[in-house]
């Protein structure tokens, strides 16, 4: 057979029967161009497989095109841990050496046999095409995306929401994903390929479903590739049979569980606190160096009991459970001479008996020891954030050489510094949900002009952003209102709210600062509207709870919901459409029952979410009779650690006199064991068993002292309360530059 080369990839050679395929990804080393003209070309295999890591892959590459085909021995990576042996990956590379004057290289792989799975697949195939042209704009030779997924992903039948595969072109190309055209897709699965995201578009079938999805890589300019061979191609972006620059096929399985009672993130299923990477994200390595990432996740009723990390060999991890449900890894790895210029894709998911976390997945990227490190500082306030780098730590840096994720944003310069300035909406900012905190991210590239024949190539690459707490707490209180003030620290801001009362329901008219304190009538309505103070364009605000005290403490152990965990909880609460970066309801007026109980304060925990994260606590919506302990918990993660309360001012109303007299008027009676919400609104509260105020009410005496008391007692202040944050964000900015890529 005329084939070509092949190659044996093989570990525990000789069990031949009920080998256990998971799935598998290739990535290719940067090509190299040898001085005889030939190409080295180097790829790393990732196989993921049930049980003991028992692999044979063979792979052959087109004759005429590979000259030698070496290859290392297999080894495993990281396995399961529970005894369970439900997974395994491991890890081998391979070296070929490519003629002279090809322009492509194709690879192909197969092996047996795929898990046993609900499509009927049995054998498995793998390819990669790889154009060996020079590139206009890098001035190298093309190379691949990377990509792997973890070895098992399961998710109950109810649960599933997506998977986000990790697509990173170390060219910065454009990269799209669509299902292999020779394999049937899973029912009820789509894959949307810009962003290479799986998603369902109805109930998923229970059992292990496989899936093979193509990566191919389009340029975002127009470049010229010229090949050794002395012939040359354009690749204009505009043309739309645009061949693709590189095609590489990544495989994985997904076993659907059966459904489970609860999907709430954070609850069964473990969710990523704000320490982990972000997807997606490119982190450095050093040759030499040990390189680490922390990952933590939290699970309020399951153990976490450990972490998939599915990544180069030899990089290892520490697991540790903390306290309420949270664990957290430590992942190192030290790489070696062989793998500089790697861009090394590893992904990870917190692990339950039950199910798992969504996957994430990152970039490592090897660098030479000589990165500089520069300085960089980054200013958040509520509409913008600005970045200075300091020129001296990063000399020869120039800003017309600079760009923001959007080019057509400019950076501008003074002596010392280069300075940067944008919205969240602006310059491609890019938005993002960790848990518990919103991040917007923009990054500082360089760029050569097309014109120019660079030899000495210097790549800066600038991420900064800023980072605020999710969760937040605004109140509307008696009688203080004041003007704007926000509070910020550098890397890290509190977003403004407004907390306003209107006239009417429409929304539009606030009740002005001077009119303050507004007078309502009992029963009277009252319109009230929360909104977040900022240029926030991908952000939904949701309000999770409100409540009433008589004072302005929150935490007053004599309260009132309106709202809690989502769910309206006084039948009077109307919520009225708004934007996603607003909240208007109303509510008909109230007090709470006792003598010199005559104000009301309504406080609100809003939340910051991704809106079209599906994982985000805006798309759970109300949850009823959620564990109270649970809720507060994540709730309290929040106020506790990042949330101190703003300067609040307690001014006493201008109540009437005799409004404080009788002691005994709006006194509620216990009876039950329960004790119902002290708050009196109406005669006709359909909670009378609970508040014996009707007779009372019904009486002349009492009808008047109870007018005299909501005469200006029950008052509401449209006001702003700011909460600042004591935390700083250790690492949010990271400067560096890095040399190299000479071939
Ligand atoms: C492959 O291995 C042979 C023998 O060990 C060696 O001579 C050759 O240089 C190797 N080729 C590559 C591309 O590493
Ligand atoms: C699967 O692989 C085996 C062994 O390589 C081969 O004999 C068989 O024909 C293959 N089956 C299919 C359906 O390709
Ligand atoms: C893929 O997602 C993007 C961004 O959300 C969206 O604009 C696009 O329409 C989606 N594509 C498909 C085919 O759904
Ligand atoms: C696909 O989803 C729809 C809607 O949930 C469901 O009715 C249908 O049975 C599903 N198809 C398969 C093959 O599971
Ligand atoms: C790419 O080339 C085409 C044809 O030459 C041209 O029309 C188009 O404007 C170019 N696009 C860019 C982004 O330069
Ligand atoms: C490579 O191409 C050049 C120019 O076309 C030609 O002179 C040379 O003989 C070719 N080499 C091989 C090995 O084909
Ligand atoms: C992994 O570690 C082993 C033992 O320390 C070593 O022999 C091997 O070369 C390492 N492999 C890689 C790829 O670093
Ligand atoms: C899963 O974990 C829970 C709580 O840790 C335990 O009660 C249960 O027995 C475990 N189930 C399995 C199948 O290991
Ligand atoms: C340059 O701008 C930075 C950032 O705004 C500022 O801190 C610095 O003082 C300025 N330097 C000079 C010389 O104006
Ligand atoms: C809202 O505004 C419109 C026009 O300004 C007015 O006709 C309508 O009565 C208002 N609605 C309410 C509830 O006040």
């Amino acid at each position: 057979m005329e084939a070509g080369l092949l190659l044996l990839l093989s570990a525990l050679l000789g069990t031949a029967a009920a080998l256990s395929f998971y799935g598998d990804s290739i990535s290719f080393m940067p090509l190299q161009k040898k001085s005889d003209g030939t190409f080295q070309v180097t790829f790393y295999h990732r196989q993921n497989s049930r049980g003991s890591c028992q692999t044979q892959s063979s792979f052959t590459c087109d004759s005429g095109v590979c000259n030698s085909f070496n290859s290392s021995s297999i080894q495993h990576g990281d396995q399961d841990n529970t005894g369970q042996g439900q997974w395994c990956q491991s890890e081998g590379y391979a070296t070929a050496i490519i003629s002279k004057n090809k322009t492509s290289f194709s690879l192909r792989g197969s092996g047996c046999c795929w898990v046993s799975n609900i499509n009927g697949k049995r054998n498995w195939t793998t390819h990669a095409v790889l154009d060996l042209g020079t590139r206009s704009d890098s001035h190298t030779l093309n190379s691949c995306p990377v990509t792997t997924t973890v070895s098992y992903l399961r998710v109950p039948q109810n649960c599933f929401k997506r998977i986000s595969l990790l697509t990173h072109d170390p060219d910065g190309d454009n990269v799209r994903c669509r299902f292999s055209s020779d394999a049937s897709v899973p029912s009820n699965f789509t894959l949307n390929e810009t962003l290479c995201m799986l998603t369902s578009t109805g109930q998923v079938d229970i059992g292990t479903q496989i899936f093979e999805v193509i990566l191919e890589d389009f340029p975002i300019t127009n470049i010229t590739l010229t090949y050794a061979d002395g012939t040359s191609a354009s690749r204009e972006v505009s043309d739309p049979n645009l061949p693709s620059l590189c095609k590489v096929k990544v495989q994985f399985s997904v076993e659907i569980l059966p459904p489970i009672l609860s999907c709430e993130v954070g609850g069964m299923q473990p969710i990523f606190l704000s320490k982990t990477p972000s997807h997606g994200d490119v982190l450095h390595a050093t040759v030499g160096q040990t390189f680490q990432f922390y990952a933590q996740a939290q699970a309020q009723h399951a153990r976490i009991n450990d972490f998939q990390i599915n990544g180069p060999q030899n990089m290892s991890k520490l697991f540790k459970e903390g306290e309420s449900g949270k664990a957290e890894v430590t992942v190192s790895w030290t790489p070696q001479q062989s793998d500089l210029y790697r861009f090394i894709p590893v992904c990870f998911t917190a692990e339950t008996n039950k199910t798992q976390s969504e996957m994430r997945c990152i970039v490592v990227m090897v660098t030479q020891a000589s990165i500089i490190q520069g300085k960089a500082t980054v200013e958040c306030s509520p509409n913008m954030m600005k970045v200075a780098l300091d020129k001296a730590s990063m000399p020869g840096l120039n800003e017309n050489f600079l760009k923001l994720i959007d080019p057509s944003c400019s950076l501008t310069s003074n002596n010392t510094h280069i300075m940067g300035s944008m919205s969240f909406s602006t310059c491609g900012t890019k938005v993002e949900d960790k848990g518990d905190f919103i991040i917007f991210k923009n990054k500082i590239n360089s760029f050569e002009l097309p014109s120019e024949v660079i030899t000495r190539r210097r790549e800066v690459q600038i991420e900064f952003s800023c980072q605020f707490p999710k969760a937040i707490t605004v109140s509307s209180y008696y009688s203080l209102h004041k003007s704007d003030y926000i509070f910020t620290e550098s890397s890290f801001g509190t977003f403004g709210y407004t907390f306003e009362i209107f006239h009417d329901g429409n929304f539009t008219n606030k009740v002005d600062a001077r009119a303050y304190p507004v007078e309502v009538q009992l029963l009277q309505k009252v319109f009230m509207g929360i909104e977040a103070k900022s240029e926030l364009p991908n952000v939904k605000l949701y309000v999770e709870s409100c409540k009433a005290t008589p004072d302005d403490n929150p935490e007053n152990s004599l309260s009132y919901d309106l709202i809690k965990n989502g769910c309206l909880k006084d039948e009077t609460v109307k919520v009225h459409p708004s934007g996603q970066n607003s909240f208007n309801f109303e509510i008909q007026a109230f007090k709470f029952t006792g003598p010199l109980l005559n104000q009301v304060y309504i406080t609100c925990s809003v939340i910051l979410c991704e809106p079209d994260n599906p994982f985000s606590r805006c798309a759970q919506g109300c949850l009823e009779n959620p564990s109270r302990r649970r809720r507060r918990g994540l709730g309290m993660e929040t106020v506790d650690h990042y949330i101190t309360q703003g300067p609040l001012q307690f001014v006493r109303s201008a109540v009437p006199n005799d409004a404080n007299k009788d002691d005994s008027v709006m006194e509620k009676t216990d009876k039950g064991p329960v004790s119902p919400p002290p708050v009196s609104r109406d005669t006709e509260s359909k909670s009378e068993e609970h508040w014996n105020t009707k007779q009372i009410l019904n009486t002349n005496i009492s009808t008047v002292v109870f007018a005299c008391i909501f005469v200006g007692s029950v008052v509401f202040m449209g006001l702003i309360v700011f909460y600042f944050s004591k935390k700083r964000k250790e690492e949010d900015r990271n400067a560096l530059i890095h040399s190299g890529w000479e071939q």
